[in-house]
């Protein structure tokens, strides 16, 4: 599968953590995870989610997967032995374990606002890769287990289109468009470096963009029904069959 962070990778962290508040969304995370015990990131990136989960509670026992090779490489140097880290994508999930909650904290897909809609943007392109994804985690939770998809302020982003500083004078700046062909969405994000004014990387990350309509049913194809919906935060399903 195509890593879409390549390029990224050597500025990841000081970019989400200047336009994200991990403090805050990891604890709602918690909160919504309450007792549960063993926990799937699905895309954990370089591993800020799962490091301030394990801030809050160290009991939680946290295994990680993601398709980016240099963000697991920071995530295995921010966590060592903390996690269990796998290169696989969640449409090929394949750990022989079983969990209690999976989750995606702008993963493989995140809830977006699209105008007045919350609609899936999906790392994974094809409906079928989308519907595999659903029926692997579905697999791998124990019977209850719970699915906690995030939310992602995509488009009202203060970042969008705007140019922000980082350190070492590298300046970036994120313009996003959407792609429409007769039956598929995509948002498109392309992100810009520049260093003294000379551009230094440039990345492209895209997403497939699904009602909410298909995707509760795809989810539910996959055995999960909608439990809690808590708006512009996490939408938790639970595994009913
Ligand atoms: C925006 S990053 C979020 C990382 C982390 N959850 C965080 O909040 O910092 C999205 C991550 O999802 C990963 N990803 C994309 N498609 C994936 C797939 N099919 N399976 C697993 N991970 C995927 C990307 O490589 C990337 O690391």
């Amino acid at each position: 599968m195509n890593d879409q962070y390549q390029g990224l990778a050597k500025f990841y962290d000081q970019l989400v953590q200047k336009s994200r508040n991990y403090d805050e969304m990891t604890t709602e995370l918690a909160r919504i995870i309450g007792e549960a015990r063993d926990l799937l990131e699905i895309g954990i990136g370089t591993g800020l989610v799962a490091e301030n989960l394990l801030q809050i509670k160290p009991a939680y026992k946290i295994t990680g997967i993601d398709i980016s090779e240099p963000l697991l490489e920071e995530a295995q140097k921010r966590l060592g032995q903390k996690v269990d880290l796998y290169s696989q994508s969640v449409s090929e999930l394949n750990i022989g374990k079983k969990f209690d909650v999976a989750y995606s904290r702008g993963g493989a897909w995140t809830f977006v606002n699209y105008g007045s809609e919350t609609i899936l943007a999906s790392h994974i392109f094809s409906s079928t890769d989308i519907q595999k994804s659903f029926d692997g985690v579905a697999q791998h939770l124990q019977a209850g287990g719970r699915l906690i998809i995030g939310f992602s302020n995509f488009y009202t982003n203060t970042y969008t289109n705007k140019v922000i500083e980082l350190d070492d004078c590298i300046v970036h700046k994120k313009i996003s468009t959407t792609e429409l062909s007769e039956h598929e969405r995509y948002a498109i994000f392309d992100y810009h470096f520049y260093q003294n004014d000379e551009l230094v990387t440039q990345q492209t990350l895209k997403f497939r963009l699904l009602s909410h309509q298909t995707c509760t049913m795809m989810l539910e194809k996959a055995g999960f029904v909608e439990k809690d919906i808590n708006p512009g935060k996490y939408y938790t399903y639970l595994k009913a069959t």
